[in-house]
């Protein structure tokens, strides 16, 4: 029974509100056997750094499932159960092979596949090896950071290939950063746009540049198995379309982290690519690339060096800051870690600027049953081609303050910013370089368009 039902005063209704419904199962418990772990199982996840792959086995847990990873003497990486099939011991004491690792306790060496390769103090003529495996995961490693696959053998996907992998001059720069809660609410961070205004602009005045300053004209696009955010804004002489790219389950990129709007740009594409990866119900990881390249941080704020191991070159990404200063100066990692282990679901009241974190559920639980859009299809549907592509993008158009004011505005930037989005979109039969020149053309006859 709520507030209302009871007719009790709205002040002080603390008693009234103090009980915690339960959290969202379905979308949150990613666990072996759970509705939500199952589906993230039928992609390639991101479990560490290559940089963490030492002469020393590296502990790790991934979607509920204590494992460990390491890279063999002769170069081959392994993510396997992190607890020995023999007796159980942990394999993050093993010893790194030529080929396998070996386990401490009692030196039973283990594949990369989870072929048992020697039980050396078994009898020499002893079949047990042969009579069994070790749990492992196929595992690929790509541009510093290692990914495994953790679903059914028969379901195993290809390798994603995004196309903001394969663009010259781009450095893509692994990092991760740690996260004291579900996976699930700092996914959705990617859908709350209007949370840069306040969190990363007015109210702390230094992590963004001015541009962010007013509230974008939102718009939220689905396709395939993306949802894509498109803000619009009017900053001096130009409009700044700025689209961010979500796919199932749990990817997503953006664009410019410090845009400036300092000058004419048509597709500027992402500066950061990743995975918010459950380490179980209540932790997970970012894993990703900073992508850097002269025209993503045109600002010239990225320090490729400050990215690594549970650290990004952007304030407020981590837990590791003093507790104090992170109160002063609240992150994405304090609000997002604020928002309880597992949000509450049941507890929000969402607005109208949180229409993308509504659609995300709705897609999400979509992707996770095989519903709406996704009905009779692979888990992996809409991840197709090599390159996949991406939408995420920054442009920002030479079209002069026309004077409106209020919802006209924002109505009329809304449409610039579908129209902008409609560009890139009509790439799609095109790559690399043509489908970069195809979208600019298209870009710079949409301004031509609005300054006419
Ligand atoms: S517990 Fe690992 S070899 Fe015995
Ligand atoms: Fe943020």
């Amino acid at each position: 029974m709520n507030v209302h039902q009871m007719n009790v005063p709205e002040a002080y209704a603390g008693y009234h509100l103090r009980d915690l419904p339960h959290e969202d199962a379905e979308l949150t418990h990613v666990g072996p056997g759970a509705p939500c772990g199952e589906y993230m199982r039928r992609f390639w996840q991101p479990v560490c750094l290559s940089q963490e792959l030492t002469d020393l086995p590296h502990a790790t847990r991934i979607l509920g499932e204590d494992l460990v990873a390491f890279r063999d003497k002769s170069g081959d990486v392994g993510v396997l159960h992190r607890h020995c099939s023999h007796r159980g011991t942990s394999l993050e004491y093993g010893i790194v092979a030529e080929h396998g690792i070996r386990c401490c306790y009692h030196g039973w060496l283990f594949g990369t596949d989870g072929t048992i390769l020697e039980t050396p103090g078994e009898p020499p003529n002893s079949k047990l090896r042969e009579s069994f495996r070790h749990g492992a995961y196929p595992a690929r490693e790509y541009e510093g950071l290692v990914f495994a696959y953790m679903g059914p053998p028969d379901e195993e996907p290809e390798f994603p290939m995004f196309d903001t992998y394969y663009l010259s001059d781009n450095k893509l720069v692994p990092y991760s950063c740690h996260y004291s809660c579900s996976w699930l609410q700092v996914h959705e961070n990617f859908v709350d746009p209007i949370h840069a205004v306040f969190l990363h602009t007015r109210l702390t005045g230094t992590q963004f540049t001015d541009a962010w300053h007013d509230l974008p004209a939102t718009e939220f696009i689905e396709k395939d198995a993306g949802l894509y955010y498109i803000t619009t804004r009017q900053v001096g002489d130009r409009i700044w379309v700025r689209t961010n790219h979500i796919m199932l389950p749990n990817f997503g990129q953006v664009a410019a982290l410090w845009e400036a709007v300092e000058k004419e740009k048509l597709f500027n594409r992402a500066s950061v690519t990743r995975w918010s990866v459950p380490i179980d119900d209540t932790n997970s990881w970012i894993f990703g690339y900073r992508h850097f390249n002269d025209v993503v941080d045109t600002a010239g704020i990225g320090k490729e060096e400050e990215c690594g191991i549970d650290s990004v070159d952007f304030l407020g990404q981590t837990g590791n800051r003093p507790y104090e200063e992170r109160q002063r100066e609240p992150g994405d990692w304090d609000a997002l870690v604020g928002q309880r282990p597992i949000a509450i679901h049941a507890k929000e009241h969402l607005g109208t600027t949180d229409r993308g974190v509504a659609m995300w559920r709705k897609i999400l639980r979509e992707g996770i049953r095989g519903e709406g859009r996704f009905a009779g299809k692979p888990a992996t549907w809409g991840y197709a081609g090599d390159p996949i592509h991406t939408y995420t993008h920054d442009t920002c158009l030479e079209i002069p303050d026309n004077g409106m004011k209020g919802a006209e505005q924002m109505e009329y930037l809304s449409q610039v910013g579908r129209e902008a989005l409609d560009c890139i979109f009509s790439g799609d039969a095109l790559e690399g370089e043509e489908r970069k020149s195809h979208i600019e053309q298209q870009l710079i006859a949409l301004r031509d368009r609005y300054r006419a």
